[in-house]
């Protein structure tokens, strides 16, 4: 069978292709009968799907990490994609090719790894570029670093997409330290290192999830020991410079409520945590021009950004275009899709901007 892929999917087709089932809660509807809340996924994104006819069957064969062959059809809800599935049939894991399941870095993890010992070679600080080689050519480390997913499910959230932002943050590591005058060599190893123990905090595959070192000890932490374990290895590493790498692995989080230890207290810290922020927050936005299933140009709801995201590309004008060409094209405006409605349980929106969202009634 030709595999469809969540991407291309049309309105109101009927299709038949296998998904691998991301999420799978069963629901009851106001009339009290039950039904299947699905999120199917493939390489190219996810799909929110319903079974509305209930099945114990169902229910005891297929779970979430299932990969299953559907018959149905695309409809259109609030603006969104929904999959509306007519059959459903547990597919043996043999007889699939996980990469069309599995969302990659758009980059060659080889050719970024390459780069990425590139910068490093560059660094003129002969004790920082020993401990980076010597960590990131560590067998198991490289291994794991071409191939681990940077989160669980907010950025960077496919395979190899640790690497990407390492390289990502690395690249602006040497750009930003030259503007702003600090050192480069501690805010290259920052960006290298701040995640890079994710390897441990996070397992790999196609169903990501925290490891209990993970969630007993964290990234944060482990990246100490890393430090640690790699400088004590080479003669005479000074005592100073581990504390300020320390320092700005301790701190890149930027605040204590999200998970620091430590505030940034030094120039070198501030930039590695402004850089790390400002490429998880663009991947997101990326990521979502990419997979949000909401028809038009708005996506829905964003919880990690807090907003929801304008999705077309910006006008460009290369050349002058006459007015009138221009009134017309404004007649076509798209309204904005509301954010889901509210629960009871719902936190109490922080931001101006979600507490102006939360107020949009939806239209059809
Ligand atoms: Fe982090
Ligand atoms: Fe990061």
């Amino acid at each position: 069978m030709t595999k469809i892929f969540i991407a291309d999917l049309q309105g109101k087709e009927e299709i038949e292709s296998v998904f691998l089932v991301k999420i799978m809660n069963t629901m009851e509807g106001k009339d009290g009968r039950k039904y299947f809340n699905i999120i199917l996924s493939d390489s190219s994104g996810d799909l929110e799907s319903r079974l509305w006819n209930y099945s114990e069957e169902v229910e005891k064969q297929i779970t979430k990490n299932s990969f299953v062959k559907v018959r149905g059809k695309v409809n259109f809800f609030q603006g969104r994609k929904q999959f509306i599935i007519s059959s459903i049939q547990k597919v043996d894991a043999a007889q699939v090719n996980e990469d069309d399941f599995m969302m990659k870095a758009a980059k060659n993890p080889e050719a970024m790894y390459k780069d990425l010992l590139a910068i490093v070679d560059k660094l003129s600080d002969v004790y920082i570029r020993d401990l980076l080689r010597s960590i990131i050519t560590d067998g198991e480390i490289a291994r794991r670093l071409k191939t681990w997913q940077a989160g669980k499910s907010i950025h960077h959230a496919y395979k190899s997409g640790l690497l990407e932002h390492i390289l990502s943050c690395s690249y602006l590591a040497v750009n930003l330290s030259h503007h702003y005058k600090v050192n480069e060599n501690y805010v290259v190893a920052g960006c290298i290192l701040h995640d890079l123990c994710k390897i441990y905090e996070l397992t790999d595959g196609l169903n990501v999830e925290y490891t209990e070192e993970g969630k007993l000890v964290g990234h944060l932490v482990k990246g100490l020991e890393i430090v640690d374990r790699y400088s004590y290895k080479i003669k005479g590493f000074p005592h100073h410079m581990r504390m300020h790498l320390k320092h700005i692995l301790l701190a890149h989080h930027g605040e204590y409520e999200y998970g620091s230890p430590k505030i940034p207290q030094t120039s070198e810290a501030f930039l590695v945590h402004l850089i790390d922020m400002m490429d998880s927050k663009m991947g997101t936005m990326e990521m979502i021009k990419k997979t949000d299933n909401a028809t038009g140009h708005w996506s829905g709801y964003v919880k990690h950004l807090d907003r929801i995201v304008y999705k077309a590309e910006l006008p460009f004008y290369p050349e002058y275009v006459s007015e009138d060409i221009e009134e017309e094209k404004h007649e076509h405006r798209e309204k904005p899709v509301a954010p889901p409605a509210k629960s009871k349980n719902a936190p109490e929106p922080k931001t101006s901007m979600a507490k102006m969202l939360s107020g949009l009634k939806v239209e059809d």
